[in-house]
């Protein structure tokens, strides 16, 4: 069985290099639901439904292990997925998100206040405020929306990023960590050190291939199911010329073919 990771687009691409890095043997296929993108801006229900859609095509296309790279996705459909529809679906199939790695590699060092940027939706969940909470009470976390940052990546447009992330970032007022907490983030991780150099910033494509590496470790028995042939695919739900750009900025000759959820 393959590992399948899914995201609302193709920011996900970032995260399914750091495991193919980290684990390269392993089969690895990508669904980008490019067609309903983004997510981060819609209901909880649409929200849902969408990544129900492409998770039961990654496990109808044989994925025993299946990240959601998506924070969106992770925010508010994990725990419904992880309960209710997995053991009724296909119950030896493992479901994981993004946020709690993300937390724990944020607590990893001392902290006291953390800011985090993410989707209107994810924000709106306040999924990492407390999630941050359950292991340090203490922490103080700003949560702050960036909408217009996944539609300027997605297009590949960087024109104006410098003044965009300037703005954003001028919210938070003292923090010793921000959190990147959208998949599409890792791509402007540069502007966000520059500009807020002293800051420790957490990027997902930083700190997922070790997760995943240390998740298989701790799980031989989902290890042990998984096939290691070294193939990749790619799929999308729409592709697009800007889209293909974006993907092959990311990953250098990559094939990506569209598929359909009907
Ligand atoms: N992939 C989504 C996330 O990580 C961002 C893009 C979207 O809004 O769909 O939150």
């Amino acid at each position: 069985m393959k590992i399948g990771v899914f995201d609302s687009g193709l920011g996900g691409l970032v995260i399914t290099q750091a495991f193919i890095k980290a684990l390269p043997d392993y089969d690895y296929l990508y669904l980008g639901d490019t067609a309903h993108l983004p997510y981060g801006e819609k209901t909880s229900g649409r929200i849902l439904k969408y990544t129900l859609d492409s998770l039961r095509y990654l496990i109808d296309s044989d994925c025993g292990l299946i990240i959601i790279a998506c924070n969106t996705a992770t925010s508010i459909a994990l725990r419904y997925i992880q309960q209710k529809f997995i053991p009724a679906y296909a119950p030896r199939v493992k479901v994981l998100g993004v946020v709690i790695p993300t937390v724990e590699a944020a607590l990893a060092q001392p902290v006291s206040r953390v800011g985090v940027i993410a989707t209107p939706a994810t924000i709106k969940s306040h999924i990492y405020a407390t999630e941050l909470h359950k292991i340090q009470p203490s922490v103080k976390v700003t949560e702050v929306a960036t909408p217009q940052l996944v539609p300027l990546i997605e297009s590949n447009n960087f024109q104006y990023m410098d003044n965009l992330v300037d703005d954003y970032l001028s919210n938070f007022d003292a923090i010793d960590s921000l959190i990147l907490g959208c998949t599409h983030y890792p791509l402007i991780k540069d502007y966000c050190r520059r500009r807020l150099p002293d800051v420790n910033i957490i990027s997902q494509d930083e700190l997922m291939g070790a997760k995943l590496a240390d998740y298989l470790h701790r799980h031989p028995e989902i290890d042990s199911q998984l096939s290691r042939q070294g193939t990749r695919r790619f799929c999308v739900t729409r592709t697009s010329p800007s889209a293909l750009a974006v993907a092959s900025r990311l990953i250098p000759d990559i094939e990506v073919a569209e598929i359909s959820l009907d």
